[in-house]
């Protein structure tokens, strides 16, 4: 039997990673919102392409979270996005009453579930998670290293003229403006860029990533970026779904490792089956350091205001 991936939230994001779940066929969907009629309208229109992409997976939409029971990924993409001019830090208190309402409700239905959490700020809401849940941490991470990572690596891309599938690059830290663009891990087929780019276009290149969501904010008006999320969850759920052990930047639960304890924060960690199997530590050098600290600091502050 196909396993089952329950999305919780089914704007922009989430109806957007139900459509590549459900093309690739990797699993069957749940899409559960609060607004009535929009997921079963959206469930109803994705089941009427599977026999266009020749796709053998089911949806369902729901505003009943007892048809989440028994789910082996839950995907949190349920709250606010950003408006103009708001930082991912503004949603906090909203999105922190959404995200806990959505885990306490689906926690219970689904105990062994792994949780992937989207809705920002993601790495204050994986904590809130972590800890509404119960689970283990392994078992609740948070996306946000993979989409900074693939901006970076199409920015570098458009840099360099090639293609951005032989750009591999690496982001750390809380998926906020002090996010941490790693260029000593950062390479085209195999190269580090800092043998192929200048300094100073390497430095433009990080800021603009960090930047990178406020950007496309900035130009959509109304809301933030959805396609590349769902394209970094789904990497997610798929490596999960078929064990892949992937080595991907995500927010994990750090007790030790980076010299960071109980805090969730964007590392490179091995993903499969029962969530995240390794946190890989690396060495940072000072400045690297400095960075990753402060951005780890500024996700601590956050989590302080919400007195978990
Ligand atoms: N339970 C379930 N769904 C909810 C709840 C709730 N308590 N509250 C809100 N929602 C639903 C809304 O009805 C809406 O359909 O969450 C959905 C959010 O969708 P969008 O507004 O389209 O937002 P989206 O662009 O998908 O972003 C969602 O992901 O990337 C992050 O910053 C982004 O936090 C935001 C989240």
């Amino acid at each position: 039997m196909k396993k089952r991936v329950s999305v919780i939230g089914a704007g922009n994001v989430g109806a957007s990673l139900a459509q590549m779940i459900v093309h690739s066929g990797i699993a069957n969907v749940v899409l559960f919102d609060i607004a009535d009629g929009m997921p079963q309208g959206k469930a109803l229109d994705l089941s009427e392409a599977c026999p266009l992409w020749g796709s053998s997976s089911s949806i369902i939409g729901t505003n009943d979270y007892s048809h989440t029971e028994g789910s082996d990924v839950i995907v949190v993409t349920a709250g606010f996005p950003r408006k103009p001019g708001m930082s991912r830090d503004d949603l906090l208190h909203a999105n922190a009453k959404v995200v806990s309402a959505v885990v306490a409700n689906t926690a219970k239905l689904s105990p062994q579930a792994i949780i992937i959490i989207v809705t920002n700020p993601m790495d204050v809401m994986a904590q809130v998670s972590f800890k509404i849940s119960g689970f283990n941490p392994e078992r609740v991470i948070g996306m946000g290293g993979i989409l900074d990572s693939a901006r970076f690596r199409t920015f570098i891309a458009w840099e360099m003229g090639v293609s951005p599938e032989d750009v591999e690059a690496l982001v750390l830290g809380g998926h906020g403006d002090l996010m941490v663009p790693m260029p000593r891990f950062t390479t085209v087929k195999g190269i580090p860029i800092t043998e192929l780019i200048s300094k100073e276009r390497i430095d433009a290149l990080v800021e603009r990533t960090r930047h990178g969501g406020a950007e496309i904010v900035a130009l959509l008006k109304t809301g933030s970026a959805y396609y590349a999320p769902a394209a970094a969850t789904y990497q997610m759920v798929k490596a999960i779904i078929l064990n892949e052990h992937r080595l991907l930047p995500c927010a994990a639960y750090l007790n030790g490792k980076y010299r960071v304890n109980g805090v969730y924060t964007g590392v490179p960690v091995m993903l499969g089956s029962k969530g995240v199997e390794n946190i890989i530590e690396l060495k940072l050098n000072q400045q690297e350091r400095i960075y990753f600290e402060k951005s780890v600091t500024a996700v601590k502050s956050l989590v302080d205001k919400l007195n978990l």
